[in-house]
């Protein structure tokens, strides 16, 4: 917490961005909990547009130093950060960031966890493997951060039906409607459970 008295979050998000809007617009004019800086490890992705548009900093991080290094704890330190989510981010949490962050890193996921989760589960990956496996719904899962991939304790899932000619572009339609519906709202109030700042609105 800072002097002007709200909880920090770090947005690490390496895609189109469009959680990492939505986030921004949610906390844009809120009393307690304010979006600081973007975390990116991909030169020329969307989301850097974004952060630029809206005027918040962003860190663009380097293998190295986040797998190998000191996983950029100091530099999330220094911003104070409190609270990092995971929107659009692929690399895996080291476990220096996760020990420095404990319980305090959530991530969305296009399923429902505990299927259609793990290593190269993302993106278009995820929808197309479940319309190979036939299943009638699908949905999103927001969940804490763990040292295995899609495994932390789920916070929030809601599902939607997969209506017989459904492609995986109509699929990631209906997942992206969900996590944008659902995300930042999500966020907000795990961040009140677990502040023990003054209570939100
Ligand atoms: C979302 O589908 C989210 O579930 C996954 O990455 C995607 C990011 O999309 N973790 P966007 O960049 O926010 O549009």
């Amino acid at each position: 917490m800072t002097s002007d008295n709200k909880v920090q979050l770090a947005v690490f998000a390496s895609g189109t961005g469009s959680n990492t809007q939505k986030i921004i617009d949610h906390f844009r004019e809120h009393p307690v909990i304010k979006i600081v800086l973007i975390v990116c490890n991909k030169p020329g992705a969307g989301v850097l547009t974004i952060t630029v548009e809206e005027n918040i900093p962003y860190l663009l991080i380097e293998k190295e130093k986040f797998f190998r290094g000191d996983g950029y704890v100091p530099e999330l330190k220094e911003r104070q950060i409190n609270w990092i989510i995971l929107a659009g981010f692929l690399w895996k949490i080291p476990l220096g960031l996760l020990k420095a962050f404990p319980r305090r890193i959530i991530n969305i996921h296009p399923a429902l966890l505990p299927k259609f989760g793990g290593k190269g589960m993302f993106g278009d990956f995820v929808h197309q493997a479940i319309l190979d496996a036939g299943e009638k719904q699908t949905g999103i899962t927001i969940h804490y951060v763990d040292e295995i991939y899609d495994h932390g304790e789920i916070i929030f899932q809601t599902s939607c039906a997969i209506e017989a000619g459904d492609t995986v572009k109509h699929i990631a339609a209906k997942v992206h409607a969900l996590e944008h519906a659902h995300f930042a709202k999500v966020i907000e109030k795990v961040i009140e459970k677990n502040s023990t700042k003054p209570k939100l609105r």
